[in-house]
């Protein structure tokens, strides 16, 4: 079932929107070499308690900590931990916070210093590919039109969706209906309508689609050992066109539509 938000809804979902937007800022003000990311996972637990938020993450399904933050070949779910973060790395950070009862959820793939020009390029063809999926996020269209946005442009550049993880709803729980796969045909799936919230997040790799899950039972990362890059918003539809809910703050660059 589809849950569509009343304007006051919207409006506590972007509360903690605001809040998952200035964690990641914060954690990637702290990212640097030799920090490990059980470091990064604390700075980012301190700050959103601070400011009264909860880390969704935390406990859900028995996740351990507060943040994901996914390495290199990691895709997605990495738990932190000893891992120390190295100069040319590619870092993600997904964070999602309870505020006041409601949900957002948002991640960003920091470059850590000096990175090779084909990192650049996924990381650059990610957010585009973020950006185009949100474009579509509009009332009357069908979710199988963001899910076709953001395979083909991945895919024209020569780079891979992961098929089997998808983005979702989000606001009153961490995952709603409907499933936003990063992969599909336009016209079709469910129609997207005013008041839904959904979280759109391409997971893409420089290699091949398929990934693995590690023995923890969490870390994701890709088969092939491929790098891997994933941005996420948390978006209303609204009668006048799609609302990022989790708009950057001081980042290099920032995803609009
Ligand atoms: N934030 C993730 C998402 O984008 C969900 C993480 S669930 C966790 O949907 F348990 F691994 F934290
Ligand atoms: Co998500």
């Amino acid at each position: 079932m589809i849950i569509r938000k009343s304007a006051r809804e919207i409006e506590k979902i972007a509360a903690a929107g605001a809040l998952v937007a200035e964690t990641i800022a914060h954690v990637g003000s702290v990212i640097a070499p030799a920090v490990t990311t059980d470091e990064l996972d604390a700075a980012a637990d301190a700050f959103i308690r601070k400011h009264r938020g909860v880390p969704t993450s935390e406990g859900y399904k028995g996740y351990p900590k507060a943040i994901c933050i996914s390495p290199n070949d990691v895709v997605v779910h990495g738990i932190p931990g000893a891992y120390e973060v190295a100069e040319g790395d590619l870092v993600t950070i997904d964070v999602g916070i309870t505020l006041d009862g409601y949900i957002a959820d948002s991640a960003y793939t920091f470059a850590v210093g000096e990175i090779d020009e084909e990192a650049q390029r996924l990381l650059d063809v990610a957010q585009d590919a973020l950006a185009t999926g949100i474009a579509e996020a509009r009332v009357g269209n069908r979710v199988g039109d963001i899910s076709h946005a953001v395979q083909t442009l991945v895919e024209d550049a020569g780079f891979s969706v992961v098929r089997s993880l998808v983005g979702h709803g989000v606001g009153r729980h961490y995952h709603e209906d409907p499933h936003i796969p990063n992969f599909g045909e336009p016209g079709r799936g469910p129609r997207l309508s005013e008041g839904m919230t959904i979280a759109i997040e391409p997971m893409i790799t420089a290699g091949g689609s398929d990934v693995v899950v590690g023995e923890d039972g969490w870390t994701i990362t890709t088969a092939d050992g491929s790098l891997a890059a994933h941005f996420e918003h948390t978006v209303a539809i609204m009668g006048d066109g799609p609302r990022i809910l989790t708009p950057r703050v001081g980042l290099a660059r920032s995803v609009e539509v």
